[in-house]
């Protein structure tokens, strides 16, 4: 069970109100009996739940070729098993599932699952189809050779790429058929295993080179009036879709009805000013040009209801979480067209989740550096997080740490896990101290792998908190589980961290686990005159198989003298921490 198909059927029904949209509004999802990869909602969070049991995805996500080639991903599998991932992200495509028309082909799919549940590896499968980066070169050559039967987009200079256009139903049905080809193969062989989680459909759909499809038909739809389940989005619910959306409907009149154009904008280019498009400072400058919103909502409808269409027909098969991923604007490339126009990106996953209702959940390929921004932008109305694309460089634990503990993130996935010099090397310390060998992501993985299971229990409630702290943002101050704490960068003789991040979990009233580096914790009384919150203890230790095993007790230097719980910059570990009250 889904939570976007309630929202579309209601929506379309017209007869729920604007709360609809909220986070709070969605229902708790009931997982399957049978334990198929389900997502369901805990608190504020919504997790993804496997065999009964929520699951964080700590993957990483192939080069694009390397699944085709049992032999090439041999030496892999170990690789990525010996730095904790428990998810491979893998491409599955079109051109070598059905390479003749209605002629399927699982043979090396069957080997990818054989291979993973070998080195007791999940998959996410990234069904690379019509799209893949924008272009269509993973349709099968029938369909690429017949463009009179699936057409293609066309650009405004005249040029007709091989871009298949999202306006034909007679290619989404083709797409479709493939894919719930597939879909009824994986339940047919992982019912009972669940080695396949989710299912990326497409990658990164979206219109290059123009803002959108020019061709014939595209015209034709272009001129006609907007769809009116779209137009009750905008008048019946304009309180909750994202206010970037809003602003470009109100900034043309919030009309109720007409054309495209008329609706959201003229089709010429023109200067419009987004207030969302980024910091300050480049708004002002590079970010404040041209700008095409029409038809980046244009588009986005499109794709949404094509995406969907592909979507429905494999959930009809085997109903398991699927979503679409996002290119994002990218700093000098913030306007559709420089960027695939029309994708599920944070101005318009309203349509999308209107569009494409088999959809579970809207994914950004998080590559930008406006890493928490986004992360919030993605969040919003319900929406589960996961990143099937990231950079898994120096900033990635702090990045995995960030979006499990502050936005509920269901899985993390570094791009081209499979390159050889994974982990790289983390950022060096300023500590004096000797370095200990860099965690990378590997060493992320392997904590962020020992506290999941305490992670996930305290998920969506006020008992848990995730930071990333840094000059910017050097402290916060929150209640934990009924007890106020300070977190800031850590500090020590005067020598301050100048990066930290970590969870801290409440799990009694005066017990509390911690991992990450580079921050201290401070408990203080509810109030000036309230009873004094002592450190009692502090225990540095592991989880193995779920169980505590306590290491050094940690104090002098270490707890600074008993004024901080400390995690130290030049490590990365967990630790265990109870307080006592005082007057
Ligand atoms: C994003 C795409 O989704 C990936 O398949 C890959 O092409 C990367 N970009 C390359 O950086």
């Amino acid at each position: 069970m889904t939570i976007p198909p309630r929202w579309s059927a209601a929506l379309a029904a017209g007869v729920i109100g604007s709360l609809l949209l909220s986070v709070h509004a969605a229902e708790p999802t009931v997982p399957a009996a049978d334990g198929t990869p389900q997502l369901r909602r805990q608190g504020t969070a919504t997790q993804l739940v496997v065999d009964g049991k929520p699951f964080l995805i700590l993957g990483g996500e192939l080069f694009n070729s390397s699944s085709s080639s049992l032999e090439y991903m041999q030496p892999v599998w170990g690789r990525l098993a010996a730095q904790h991932l428990n998810t491979v992200l893998a491409g599955v495509s079109w051109e070598l599932i059905e390479p003749e028309e209605g002629r399927f082909d699982f043979k090396l799919f069957d080997g990818l699952v054989r291979d993973a549940r070998a080195h007791q590896m999940k998959l996410v499968l990234l069904w690379f189809a019509s799209w893949k980066n924008g272009m269509s070169s993973y349709p099968p050559v029938w369909v690429k050779r017949d463009p009179q039967r699936f057409p293609r987009v066309q650009l405004q200079n005249g040029e007709v790429p091989e871009v298949l256009t999202p306006l034909s139903t007679t290619t989404a049905d083709a797409d479709a058929r493939a894919f719930a080809a597939l879909m009824k193969h994986v339940r047919e062989i992982d019912a009972r295993d669940h080695t396949v989680l989710m299912v990326q459909v497409e990658n990164e759909v979206g219109v290059l080179n123009d803002s959108r499809d020019r061709s014939a038909r595209a015209e034709e739809e272009f001129a006609k009036p907007v769809p009116l389940e779209l137009m009750d989005l905008f008048w019946k619910h304009k309180e909750t879709i994202v206010p970037e959306l809003r602003e470009v409907w109100e900034a043309n009149g919030s009309k109720i009805s007409g054309t495209w154009a008329e609706v959201f904008g003229p089709t010429k280019p023109k200067e419009f000013v987004l207030t969302w498009d980024l910091p300050e400072e480049q708004r002002k400058t590079e970010w404040r040009k041209l700008h095409w919103p029409v038809d980046e909502i244009f588009m986005a409808w499109y794709y949404s209801r094509y995406v969907n269409r592909v979507a429905e027909a494999g959930k009809r098969e085997y109903n398991i979480p699927m979503y679409a991923n996002a290119w994002l604007q990218q700093p000098g490339c913030a306007f559709p067209g420089t960027y695939p126009s029309g994708g599920p990106v944070p101005q318009v996953t309203d349509i999308w989740r209107l569009g494409a209702p088999s959809l579970d959940l809207l994914a950004p390929d998080l590559y930008v550096p406006e890493f928490a921004e986004l992360c919030r932008r993605y969040v919003r109305a319900g929406n589960p997080l996961f990143i099937p694309e990231t950079d898994g460089g120096p900033d990635a634990g702090r990045n995995l740490f960030l979006a499990v503990g502050a936005y509920n993130l269901i899985g993390f996935s570094p791009f081209g896990i499979d390159r050889p010099e994974f982990p790289r090397p983390a950022a060096p310390s300023n500590s004096p101290f000797p370095a200990p060998p860099a965690p990378g992501l590997g060493g992320n993985y392997e904590i962020m792998a020992q506290i999941a299971p305490l992670v996930l229990a305290h998920q969506g409630t006020d008992s848990l908190v995730g930071f990333a702290l840094d000059k910017d943002h050097p402290s916060l101050v929150t209640n934990l589980g009924g007890t106020s704490v300070e977190i800031s960068l850590d500090d020590l003789f005067g020598r301050k961290a100048e990066k930290g991040y970590g969870i801290v979990v409440a799990v009694g009233p005066d017990e509390f686990v911690g991992a990450g580096t580079g921050f201290r914790v401070i408990f203080k009384p509810a109030n000036p005159g309230a009873t004094k919150v002592g450190i009692g203890t502090v225990d540095e230790g592991v989880y193995r198989d779920g169980k505590w095993i306590p290491g050094r007790r940690l104090n002098g230097d270490e707890d600074d003298q008993g004024r901080a719980w400390r995690f130290s910059s030049w490590a990365l570990q967990i630790e265990r921490c109870t307080t006592y009250r005082y007057k």
